[in-house]
């Protein structure tokens, strides 16, 4: 009785999609750098090097002109390997100070390796040159190509969901099927008796309470888990205009969430501060805000539809993890401000709470809300414990998390 998974592998699909645009993006971003190619060419270090601030894998970078020869550089960037196993001092030195974690060669050549480093130089400022260049035949190709791929991916989808919903309503054919089979069969165990061996009415019996069990275990565990439930709305509300195009942030309207349970979602009011003004959009006209107006005028609350819900038996905070935690709801609700319609990305089972509990370390010291671990600060403060994560603290009791 295998359902196939299909949320897993559409977000798969999903994840997949999303870093072949990405990689597009990248490969065609308009190059507004010390030269164009630097910045393109400097992609590939900054997931190690910060320019300024902290360090990340590697050394921060700024500076790094000053304090190596270019020549060593040009050779380090290339091949670290290779200089530090011909026993440079400087190299091995590095080398060892960073805890002997290999920095990948570099198929660049001196040119792209000289523009890097004048890029690093300058601090990564935009060279005005190129900044207000115009985006090139290359650029709007591959732009044309991740909407094309995009939109494929959309119908794609569409098409998966159509088989999720037939294989739901599979499932009820089979549940039904196997109910009457298990009818027939007490039937002729116990009145019609046309079947003589008894090891096959037993045998039928068992098959079918374990297919019926796992039916309802199945249909039970996900009650009220809708990854990817997107319903519509009463008002044609887009985060992606909002949150994205406008640059509205997310706690101008989501106000609760750094102090409370629920982030909330904004009354007429909030709206209005806005809207008494700006009475028509670019996609929908002047229809959707006059729906607005009238909500105001009458009194009566927009009846948004809730997307995100867990079941009653579990307590879920934001507070605790966006305050607290200093999460970013994008962790769990991804990217929203790209979004015109909000659809859940996440399923909220308990695993997914758990594995990022396991998983996510909390910033420990100097934390007010951790007052109360009295036991676990002594072992962090001499030392005994290193790194704290949230299971740790109790992310991973049941009663945390159940009623
Ligand atoms: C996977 C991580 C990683 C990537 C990607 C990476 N580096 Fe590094 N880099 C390191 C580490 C680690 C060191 C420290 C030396 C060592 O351990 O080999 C280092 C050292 C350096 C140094 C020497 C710094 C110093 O203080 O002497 C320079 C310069 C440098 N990297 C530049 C680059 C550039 C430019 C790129 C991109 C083309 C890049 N790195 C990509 C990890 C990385
Ligand atoms: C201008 C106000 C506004 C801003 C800014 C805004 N939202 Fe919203 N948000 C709403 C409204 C109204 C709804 C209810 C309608 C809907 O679901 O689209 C909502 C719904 C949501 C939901 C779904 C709630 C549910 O029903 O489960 C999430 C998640 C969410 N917002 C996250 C964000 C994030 C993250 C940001 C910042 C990137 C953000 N919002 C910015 C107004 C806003
Ligand atoms: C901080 C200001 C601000 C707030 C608050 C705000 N909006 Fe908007 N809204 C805008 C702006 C700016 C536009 C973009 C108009 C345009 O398309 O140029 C817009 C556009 C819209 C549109 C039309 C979208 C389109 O492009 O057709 C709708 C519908 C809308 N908002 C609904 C809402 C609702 C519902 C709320 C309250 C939950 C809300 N807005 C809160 C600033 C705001
Ligand atoms: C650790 C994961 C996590 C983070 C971080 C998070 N959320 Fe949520 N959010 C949830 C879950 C889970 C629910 C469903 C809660 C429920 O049903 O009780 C939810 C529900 C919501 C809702 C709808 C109902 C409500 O009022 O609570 C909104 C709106 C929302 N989140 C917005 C945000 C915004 C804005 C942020 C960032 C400031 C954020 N969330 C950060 C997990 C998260
Ligand atoms: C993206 C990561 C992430 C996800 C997903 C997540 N949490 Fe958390 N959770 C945290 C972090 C980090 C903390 C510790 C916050 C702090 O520093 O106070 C935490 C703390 C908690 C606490 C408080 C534990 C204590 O010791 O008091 C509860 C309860 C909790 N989470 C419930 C949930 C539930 C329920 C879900 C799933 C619906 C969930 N969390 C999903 C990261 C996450
Ligand atoms: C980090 C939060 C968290 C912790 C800790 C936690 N749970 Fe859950 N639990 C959840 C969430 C969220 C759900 C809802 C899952 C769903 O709807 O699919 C859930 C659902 C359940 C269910 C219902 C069956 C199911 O799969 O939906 C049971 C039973 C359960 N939990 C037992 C426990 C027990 C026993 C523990 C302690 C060992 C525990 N939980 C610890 C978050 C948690």
């Amino acid at each position: 009785m295998m359902i196939p998974n299909l949320p897993s592998s559409r977000r798969m699909k999903r994840v997949m999609s999303l870093f072949l645009i990405l990689g597009l993006a990248l490969l065609f971003k308009p190059l507004g750098a010390q030269t164009p190619e630097a910045e393109k060419n400097f992609q590939q270090c900054r997931a190690c090097h910060n320019l300024e601030g902290p360090k990340l894998i590697g050394p921060t970078l700024s500076g790094v002109n000053e304090r190596r020869a270019q020549d060593w550089l040009i050779r380090f960037i290339r091949n670290s390997q290779e200089v530090i196993q011909s026993g440079d001092p400087i190299a091995v030195k590095v080398y060892e100070e960073n805890n002997k974690i290999p920095m990948p060669p570099h198929n660049l050549t001196d040119e792209q390796i000289i523009d890097i480093l004048k890029y690093i130089k300058s601090g990564g400022k935009v060279d005005p040159q190129y900044a207000a260049a115009e985006p090139s035949a290359d650029q709007k190709a591959a732009e044309d190509l991740a909407l094309k791929i995009a939109a494929e991916q959309e119908a794609r989808e569409e098409k998966l969901a159509d088989i999720e919903r037939d294989a739901n309503r599979n499932f009820g054919t089979t549940f039904i099927i196997t109910i009457i089979i298990l009818l027939v069969v007490l039937i002729d165990l116990f009145v019609t008796r046309v079947i003589k061996a008894k090891f096959v009415h037993s045998t039928l019996i068992l098959v079918a309470l374990f297919i019926i069990g796992e039916i309802i275990y199945k249909e039970s565990a996900a009650v009220g888990r809708q990854q990817y439930y997107q319903p519509d709305q009463p008002v044609w509300f887009s985060h992606k205009v909002h949150a994205g195009q406008n640059q509205i942030d997310c706690k101008y309207c989501h106000t609760a969430a750094d102090y409370s349970k629920s982030a909330g979602i904004p009354s007429v009011n909030v709206c209005m501060n806005c809207h008494n003004l700006v009475r028509e959009g670019k996609v929908t006209g002047t229809e959707e805000i006059a729906k607005i107006h009238k909500a105001w005028e009458s009194g009566e609350p927009i009846q948004w539809v809730r997307v995100h819900n867990l079941p009653d038996h579990v307590f879920f905070s934001h507070a605790q993890h966006v305050k607290s935690g200093k999460l970013d709801c994008a962790e769990c609700h991804g990217e929203v401000e790209t979004m015109n319609q909000i659809i859940q990305v996440n399923d909220l089972s308990m695993g997914w709470c758990l594995q990022c509990h396991r998983k996510t370390e909390v910033q420990f010291a100097d934390n007010k809300f951790f007052m109360a671990y009295e036991k676990m600060h002594e072992k962090f403060s001499n030392g005994e414990v290193k790194k704290v994560t949230a299971d740790m603290l109790g992310g991973a009791d049941c009663m945390k998390c159940h009623y």
